[in-house]
């Protein structure tokens, strides 16, 4: 039986015990309404840890004054059976006020990784993404944690930030999990009227393009970049392309000429949804 838990301490007991009994323990941050792309790293926490703990909280130090913080699909009843369904041990469901109980006076700011990508467009993101995820780490105290590459930035920039503080936990990278027409999970998903969940494939695809001309020796990053525009822009229901980067894949930095080490990353309105995606690039 799934425990749910809302208080800090009551976590922390949880996790410790479980130690106690020399238990290895996988955590999994999410912000809730799970999908395919969630359970599938809860599925490799599962296969690589003895206990499984999944955090939900729609963390409000992430969100610009105005995205969807407010709006941001929520469905706790719906989330807690597909988790017990995966065999998770615990959630870990705490309130604003249990997580930030007071005015917050520590900036985790990770330089450099995070200037371009989301990072320029989002600013102060992935600052509150630094903080909810230390404050997890020090509440749950997993062995490993688990993060999707869709979010590759975030993932890159957690990585960095446990190196740079000495977390000690192993942070996971797992595969983008995609619909069967190549559109990335995600729980905006839901956000996309029928037409635009049709015309949402335009980033996946342009992916494609980009390696396919990359595969046919197109190296020069600005033509792709170029190329993936104008095919984006065919889409009726794209509303704006917030950006297409090609960037080194460990610096997250653009770079001008494919190297066979990069990271083509885009973000695009489609309807009133932000959708991102990305495909590392082989050559
Ligand atoms: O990727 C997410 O859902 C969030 O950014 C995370 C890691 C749960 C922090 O709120």
């Amino acid at each position: 039986m799934i425990k749910v838990f809302e208080k800090i301490k009551d976590i922390r007991a949880f996790v410790e015990s479980a130690k106690r009994e020399g238990k290895s323990v996988g955590f999994v941050p999410t912000m809730g309404y799970l999908h395919e792309g969630h359970l599938s790293l809860v599925r490799c926490a599962r296969s690589e840890n003895d206990v499984v703990v999944v955090s939900i909280f729609v963390n409000p130090t992430q969100f610009g004054p105005s995205e969807d913080y407010k709006d941001y699909p929520r469905d706790m009843e719906r989330d807690i059976s597909l988790l017990e369904n995966e065999k998770v041990h615990a959630v870990f469901a705490p309130d604003v006020k249990e997580m930030y109980p007071e005015e917050t006076l520590t900036t985790i700011h990770v330089e450099k990784l995070t200037e371009h990508l989301c990072g320029a467009k989002r600013k102060g993101h992935f600052d509150g993404v630094c903080l909810v995820v230390s404050k997890l780490f020090n509440i749950v105290n997993p062995d490993r944690a688990y993060f999707g590459k869709k979010d590759y930035q975030q993932y890159r920039v957690i990585e960095r930030m446990v190196r740079d503080l000495n977390f000690p936990i192993s942070v996971v990278p797992c595969p983008i999990i995609r619909e069967e027409d190549g559109l990335a999970a995600s729980s905006r998903n839901i956000y996309l009227s029928e037409k635009e969940r049709k015309d949402a494939t335009c980033l996946y695809k342009s992916l494609r393009l980009a390696d396919k001309l990359i595969k046919n020796g197109e190296y020069n990053t600005k033509r792709i970049i170029d190329a993936m525009k104008e095919f984006i822009m065919g889409f009726e229901s794209v509303r704006k392309i917030d950006y297409i980067e090609i960037v080194d894949k460990y610096t997250l930095e653009p770079v001008s000429e494919i190297k066979g080490r990069e990271l083509i990353a885009l973000a695009v309105y489609v309807g009133k949804a932000r959708l991102i995606d990305n495909m590392e690039v082989q050559i």
